[in-house]
């Protein structure tokens, strides 16, 4: 039975505390558990989370401040982190096989397991990020070989604001008008617990899920179909599909237009606004609502206007009461700029299509399946390229390492999702979209890959060598 929506309070993940500060940055651990979490009221649903929480606590840390992480892996599964959005040291980039595995015997799943390549830790592993990037919303999630899917599903999944000084110097909504939207979609059994098409051996899903994992329950935090009280004034969300496959558009009701400020690489050089907003997976928009356009005591639904049954919904806001505000949405947000198309740059194209992944249908790019092994590309750093993704069906492309500009979408201009600093971009059918990247510092290996996780576990991935 699904629950009824707008009846549990939108949860707000804790944010990180550091176990000590010195001066070469902060330092933090995490646990990796299982845990028993009520997300439909009056069952039980059993997580994989970091510190035993879904989604994970949010990381609140400073641009240019060093932030070292020991992940605990107290689960009976390896792991692996990855920092999306980071500009990351390939060694704590999270390489798939780079396993972190739990202490003790047998694991379940590890008879299947590809070591090969791998750097493995066994009990916990040290992930150091410097945040030598601008102020952004990244995440974090599991990344391990064949098993991401399933383990982001269960919980592996959190926040990691990365702040500077620009941004701080705005007069944007902040504190408790500061909200994270972590939207994910999940389905349960009878018993409360995460319904996963999962392979009955080996890695993957069930044959009917090669479009991914769709789920009949929207969760916003870990809730399903929140509801948040908010003053009359104005809030910046800060939203992220953490779906396997789900898209939404979002839009709300009674309508009013979402004002887009960040993307996924941070703040736009100027705000856009939005009717609705199409969020693939992995991405992240940074919204501003202004709920003094509504009068004390109106319900404001944030709909999904992708779909016609209770999908359609994500969650409520219920406006209060009138309230001070001093926050304004300035036209020139940051010091963004498009970088002019260079000429006579590196061109790489990426063919994001279903193929053969080992003897089986999967999905490939370029026509192979992922292979560690096997560098698709070598790339210069502090050099621009052009890199065109083109795809059979829908599918959210991701970039390590580096952001990137899209230049053009279908031939023409990018599209109205398409603005600032891109990691993720969703190219629709049968779709080319053109972007401008350039690899800066760090050298090793990254990767490329479709972030509808049911594709990348069936191996839509792909390394390159950045040197
Ligand atoms: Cu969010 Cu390689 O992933
Ligand atoms: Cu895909």
């Amino acid at each position: 039975p699904l629950p009824e929506p707008f009846k549990v309070p939108l949860p707000i993940p804790p944010v990180k505390k550091p176990v000590r500060t010195e001066a070469d940055g902060d330092y933090y651990r995490v646990v990796q558990k299982r845990a028993s979490l009520e997300i439909l009221p009056g069952l039980r649903t059993e997580v994989l989370g970091y510190d035993g929480l879904f989604p994970g606590p949010t990381f609140d840390v400073r641009s240019g401040r060093t932030t070292v992480i020991e992940q605990v892996n107290q689960l009976d599964v390896p792991t692996v982190v990855h920092l999306h959005g980071g500009h990351t040291p390939a060694a704590s980039d999270g390489w798939p096989l780079d396993l972190l595995l739990p202490n003790g015997g047998h694991h379940e799943h590890m008879d299947h397991m590809d070591t090969g390549g791998g750097d493995q830790k066994t009990g916990s592993r040290t992930y150091t990020y410097p945040n030598t990037q601008r102020a952004a919303a990244l995440w974090y999630h599991d990344h391990r070989m064949d098993y991401t899917a399933p383990q982001v599903y269960r919980g592996l999944v959190g926040l990691h604001l990365i702040r500077d000084d620009e941004e701080d110097a705005l007069p944007l909504p902040r504190g408790d008008r500061e909200i994270p939207l972590v939207i994910a979609d999940r389905a349960f059994a009878a018993d409360g617990s995460f319904r996963y098409p999962a392979a009955k051996n080996g890695p993957g899903v069930e044959s009917a899920y090669m479009e991914g994992v769709i789920g009949d329950v929207v969760l916003v935090n870990g809730a399903p179909w929140p509801v948040l009280e908010v003053a009359a004034a104005k809030y910046r969300f800060r939203i992220l599909n953490a779906s396997n496959a789900r898209r939404y558009e979002l839009a709300l009701d009674p309508g009013q237009p979402l004002i887009q400020i960040g993307s996924d690489g941070g703040l736009l050089g100027a705000p856009v606004e939005h009717d609705s907003l199409v969020v693939a997976p992995a991405e992240r928009f940074d919204v501003v609502v202004d709920f003094s356009k509504y009068q004390p005591g109106t319900e404001v639904t944030l709909l999904n206007k992708l779909s016609k049954d209770r999908t359609g919904q994500v969650m409520r806001f219920r406006v209060t009461a009138k309230a001070a505000d001093d926050t304004s949405i300035p036209s020139k947000l940051s010091s963004y700029a498009a970088v002019p198309e260079p000429a006579g740059v590196v061109r790489r194209k990426w063919a994001f299509r279903r193929g053969d992944a080992g003897g089986h249908t999967g999905w490939t790019i370029n026509g192979k399946a992922f292979d560690p092994e096997v560098m698709q590309a070598e790339v210069k750093l502090d050099q621009y390229e052009i890199w065109s993704f083109v795809t059979d069906v829908h599918h959210p492309v991701h970039v390590h390492l580096a952001p990137f500009q899209v230049l053009r979408r279908g031939g023409k201009k990018p599209g109205p999702y398409d603005a600032g600093w891109k990691d993720t971009v969703d190219i629709r059918p049968a779709e080319v979209v053109e972007v401008l990247v350039r690899f800066t510092a760090h050298k090793g290996k990254y990767l490329i890959h479709c972030h509808n996780l049911e594709h990348e576990d069936m191996a839509m991935m792909a390394a390159f060598r950045t040197s």
